[in-house]
C-alpha cells in the first residue's frame, strides 16, 4: 500500500475503531432529547478548562451550595445573592439555563436561624420571607426551583427530630408542623407564578417506605390544590444498586404524571474499588450504569423528561470523599463513564 493510501485506510477504517472513536462524539447536550445539567460553584471560573466543558456539555447549571440559606441569608433580614447572582448571570450570558437550588432544607443552616428562639408565627415568617425574597430576586432568570429537599426519612415518616436509626432532624418540621412543605409551594407559586417547582429527595431508587410517603403527599397536594410541578430524584447511587431498583424508583416518581428531574446524580465507585475490584472493571460498569440510567429517563413519557443533573463535572468537585463518581477525571479527561452517558442519549429507550 502507497503512504497516502495508507494515511486514507487509516483514517477511514482504523481510526473509527480505536479508543470507541474518542474525541469525535458530539458534545453531551447536542445528542440528548431532555435537559442536562451540572453544578457549578464559585471557584470553578478559576479552572477554565472545566468551564469550557459545562458550556460545551450542559445546557443547565445548578449552584451547588450558594442559594442554599447557608450561602445566601446571612441573618434573618439580609440576603446576599452575589455569588449565585455571578454564576446565574454567567450562564445566561452563555444561553444557559438554571436550576434554583435549594429553598428550603433542614440542612445547611445558619447558626442565626440554627439558634432562632421565634414563635412558629416568627418561623412561618422566615420560610414564606425567604422563599419569596429569592425566587422574586431571580424571577425571570431562574425557571426551575427545588422548592423543598429531603423532608422524609428513609422509613417514610417526615423528619423531625432525630429519634431513632435512620432518621433525620428537620427544624422547619419541628417547628411548623408536617404541611410546612405544602405551604412552602404556596409560597413559591405566589412568588413566581411562571417557575416549575420541584420537590427533590433521594432514595427513591432504595426506599419504597419514602416513595410511597412522597406519592401520599403529591396525591394530597393535588386534592387540595396545592401546586407542584415536578419532582427531583437525587440519584447519589453505586454500582451495587440494582438497575431494577433504580427504575422501579423512577417509574414510581413518574405514576405522579408530573415533570422528572434525576437532579444530582453520580455514580460511586469507592466501596468496589476498596473491596478490591479491578479498576478496569469499575469504570466498565460505571459506565453502564451511566448508560442504562440515562435509558431509563428517555423511557418515560416524553412530556415527563425534565431532564439530568450531573453532581458536579470532574471527578475533583465531588462531595463524595475519595472517589470518582462522574463523567470527567480529576484531570478534565472524559472516562468511560462519559461514554456510557452518551451511549445511553444515543439508543432507543
Ligand atoms: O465554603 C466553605 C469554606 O469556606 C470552608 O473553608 C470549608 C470548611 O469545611 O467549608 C466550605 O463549605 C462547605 C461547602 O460544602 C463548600 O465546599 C461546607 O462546609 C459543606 O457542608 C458543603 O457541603 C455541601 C453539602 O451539600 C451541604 O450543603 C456539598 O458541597 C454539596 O455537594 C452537598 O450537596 C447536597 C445537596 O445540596 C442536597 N442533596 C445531597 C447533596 C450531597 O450531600
Amino acid at each position: 500500500m502507497t503512504q497516502p493510501f495508507r494515511n486514507l485506510f487509516f483514517l477511514l477504517f482504523l481510526l473509527p475503531l480505536m479508543g470507541q472513536g474518542q474525541g469525535r462524539e458530539k458534545p453531551l447536550r447536542e445528542v440528548a432529547p431532555f435537559t442536562l445539567g451540572t453544578t457549578l460553584e464559585m471557584n470553578s471560573f478559576a479552572r477554565p478548562e472545566v468551564v469550557a466543558i459545562y458550556r460545551r456539555e450542559f445546557h443547565r447549571i445548578t449552584c451547588g451550595n450558594s442559594m442554599k440559606i447557608k450561602g445566601s441569608q446571612p441573618t434573618a433580614d439580609t440576603f446576599d445573592f452575589t455569588m449565585a447572582d455571578s454564576i446565574v448571570n454567567d450562564a445566561l450570558r452563555h444561553g444557559q439555563l438554571v436550576h434554583g437550588h435549594t429553598l428550603i432544607w433542614g440542612k445547611s443552616l445558619p447558626d442565626w436561624l440554627v439558634n432562632f428562639q421565634g414563635d412558629s408565627v416568627a418561623w412561618e415568617q422566615i420560610m414564606k420571607t425567604r422563599i419569596q425574597t429569592v425566587m422574586r430576586h431571580f424571577k425571570g432568570r431562574i425557571h426551575s426551583w427545588d422548592v423543598v429537599n429531603e423532608a422524609f426519612n428513609d422509613d417514610g415518616t417526615m423528619r423531625t427530630v432525630v429519634k431513632k436509626k435512620g432518621q433525620k432532624e428537620n427544624l422547619w418540621c419541628q417547628k411548623l408542623g408536617p404541611d410546612f412543605v405544602a405551604r412552602c409551594f404556596q409560597y413559591a407559586r405566589e412568588a413566581d407564578p411562571d417557575a416549575l417547582l420541584f420537590y427533590n429527595d433521594y432514595g427513591q431508587e432504595y426506599s419504597e417506605a419514602k416513595n410511597k410517603a412522597i406519592l401520599r403527599m403529591i396525591s394530597s397536594f393535588r386534592k387540595r390544590g396545592i401546586p407542584i410541578d415536578g419532582i427531583g430524584l437525587q440519584l447519589h447511587t453505586s454500582l451495587d444498586r440494582p438497575d431494577a431498583l433504580i427504575l422501579k424508583g423512577i417509574r414510581a416518581m413518574a405514576s405522579t404524571g408530573l415533570l422528572v428531574h434525576i437532579s444530582e446524580l453520580d455514580v460511586s465507585v469507592k466501596k468496589q474499588l476498596d473491596e478490591g475490584m479491578d479498576p478496569a472493571a469499575a469504570a466498565k460498569a460505571q459506565a453502564a450504569k451511566y448508560e442504562t440510567i440515562v435509558k431509563y429517563m428517555k423511557s418515560l413519557p416524553e412530556k415527563q423528561q425534565f431532564g439530568i443533573t450531573l453532581w458536579g463535572v470532574t471527578d475533583a468537585d465531588t462531595w463524595l470523599k475519595n472517589d470518582t463518581p462522574l463523567l470527567w477525571d480529576a484531570h478534565n479527561h472524559k472516562k468511560q463513564a462519559w461514554y456510557g452517558f452518551y451511549r445511553g442519549l444515543l439508543q432507543k429507550p
